[in-house]
């Protein structure tokens, strides 16, 4: 596996793969690699006959006092599970070659509607700074087919909607939630959870699963299970941003004849703010 920090030297490599006919997929991240990244590293691998996997923690998607200094960084140990996966390019890019302008006066890339609600309502920008950055991987490493995972599920629909508006030829790939034995989705920033708060995360999956229970079931007030969902993820000592109950295309307010849902979900368990969601076909 090559590491390549510079654009130019990243597409002389695409260029010499394109000359061949070999075919490209692409892993964004931002490093700290888990289990639940390797499964989307693992797809890409089963279907492109090339693997780029960019570890870049995009300093616009995060808000003045969010976690942005110290996110965890881990590029020695990232880069050992990427050889061991067979990646062709991990592409490390720094903030100056992604963002030439400045971050301020960089163009932005921003989805309306979607970026506004849920967990764009409670981090302001942060869906722009995403979309701005994914925006930026696509036109730079062109790939046929690009990967994501469920857990954010919100950032998947705002990334579908870019390439739909922008007309990239990119095939968005979903790979669904990777999760600890109790249920807790695997996320970078659970290794911020001290033992207790640890011991109490697992309320989000519980208290979605629940949800989606009463849905199958018929349930179909949706007001009152969005209460009950808020109800046990405080009463687990966390602080919900949301609790929702939406469709799986829009993420607006389903219709009471229904069969498809997402339920998501966002809490705070001390500064450090979790998300889940889950699927529901009635
Ligand atoms: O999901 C993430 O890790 C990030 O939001 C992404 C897609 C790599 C953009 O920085």
């Amino acid at each position: 596996m090559k590491t390549v920090r510079s654009i130019a030297s990243l597409r002389e490599n695409l260029a010499s793969w394109r000359q061949f006919g070999e075919t490209v997929a692409l892993v964004p991240t931002m490093g700290n690699l888990h289990e639940g990244h390797m499964r989307l590293v693992e797809q890409a691998r089963a279907l492109a006959d090339r693997v780029v996997v960019s570890v870049f923690v995009n300093p616009a998607q995060f808000g003045p006092g969010e976690d942005f200094a110290t996110y965890p960084r881990t590029l020695d140990a990232d880069r050992r599970r990427l050889t061991r996966a067979d990646v062709d390019i991990l592409f490390t890019p720094d903030v100056d070659a992604m963002y030439p302008g400045g971050i301020e006066r960089s163009t932005v890339v921003r989805v309306p509607g979607l970026s506004d609600i849920l967990c764009g309502a409670a981090r302001p920008g942060h869906f722009s700074g995403v979309a701005s950055v994914v925006t930026r991987l696509f036109t730079i490493v062109m790939p046929q087919w690009a990967f994501f995972g469920e857990k954010d599920f919100q950032q998947l629909l705002i990334i579908r909607t870019l390439v739909r508006d922008l007309h990239l030829p990119v095939a968005i790939e979903a790979v669904p939630t990777a999760r600890e034995p109790d249920g807790l989705a695997l996320s970078s920033r659970n290794q911020y959870l001290d033992d207790e708060a640890r011991g109490r995360a697992p309320i989000l999956f519980r208290a979605l699963s629940a949800c989606a229970e009463r849905l199958r079931a018929g349930e179909r007030d949706f007001r009152t299970l969005e209460r009950e969902g808020l109800a046990a993820v405080s009463a687990a000592g966390a602080v919900p941003d949301y609790f929702a109950v939406r469709t799986p295309d829009a993420l607006a307010e389903p219709a009471k004849t229904a069969r498809e849902f997402v339920v998501l979900t966002a809490a705070r368990f001390g500064r450090t703010r979790l998300i889940d969601n889950l699927q529901v076909r009635t």
